[in-house]
C-alpha cells in the first residue's frame, strides 16, 4: 500500500504561481503519463471502495479531471460512470446546481436519468482544494435523490479545509499537502 502511495507521489509535481501570482498548483499529468503510477492509483481507489462502500451502484466523475480516473476505476468495479459537467455540455434533459467559485458563479450539470433515486454514488475528483466543486456534484446527487456514500481525490490540500465543507461524504484522499 505504501509502495503504491509512493508511486503515485512521486508524479505529482507543482508549480508557483499557476493559473495565477500565488497558488502553487500540484499537477497530476505525470500520473497519467507513468502506467505504473496510474494503475497504483486506481488499485489504491478500487481497494478502499471494496472495503468501505462494496455496493456501490455507479461512479460519478467531476469535470474534467475526474473523467480521467473515474471510467478506469467503474471498470475495475464493474459499474458504470456518470459525467457531472459544466452548464451547457450536456443534451437532453438535465439538472443543474449553481456553486461559488474563486470569482463569480458557475453551474454543474448532470443528465436527468443518469441516476434513479436509491441509486448508491460515489464521486471522484483528481484534487480536493475549497471543495466548491465537489460540493456541487453532491448536491446534484441529493437532487436525484441518489444515496452518496463518499467521495474520492487523489490530492488533497488540507489547508483550504475542503472536508469541511464536503461533512455529509466521507472524503478519502490518496495524498495530503
Ligand atoms: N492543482 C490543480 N487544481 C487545483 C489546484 C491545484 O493545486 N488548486 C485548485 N485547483
Amino acid at each position: 500500500k505504501q509502495e503504491k502511495l509512493d508511486l503515485v507521489a512521486r508524479r505529482v509535481r507543482a508549480f508557483q504561481d499557476f493559473p495565477k501570482k500565488g497558488i502553487f498548483f500540484r499537477d497530476i499529468c505525470p500520473v497519467l503519463k507513468d502506467p505504473e503510477a496510474l494503475t497504483a492509483t486506481i488499485d489504491l481507489f478500487e481497494e478502499h471502495v471494496k472495503q468501505t462502500c462494496p455496493d456501490v451502484d455507479l461512479i460519478v466523475g467531476v469535470d474534467a479531471r475526474g473523467f480521467l480516473f473515474g471510467p478506469l476505476l467503474s471498470q475495475r468495479l464493474g459499474i458504470g460512470f456518470v459525467l457531472v459537467r459544466k452548464k451547457g455540455k450536456l443534451p437532453g434533459p438535465t439538472v443543474s446546481v449553481s456553486y461559488s467559485l474563486e470569482y463569480g458563479e458557475a453551474e454543474a450539470e448532470v443528465q436527468e436519468d443518469a441516476v434513479s433515486p436509491g441509486q448508491k454514488v460515489v464521486l471522484i475528483d483528481d484534487l480536493l482544494a475549497t471543495g466548491g466543486t465537489l460540493l456541487a456534484a453532491y448536491e446534484l446527487m441529493k437532487k436525484q435523490q441518489a444515496v452518496v456514500l463518499g467521495c474520492l481525490v487523489l490530492i488533497e490540500l488540507k489547508a483550504l479545509n475542503g472536508s469541511r465543507k464536503l461533512k455529509n461524504c466521507n472524503v478519502f484522499s490518496l495524498l495530503q499537502y
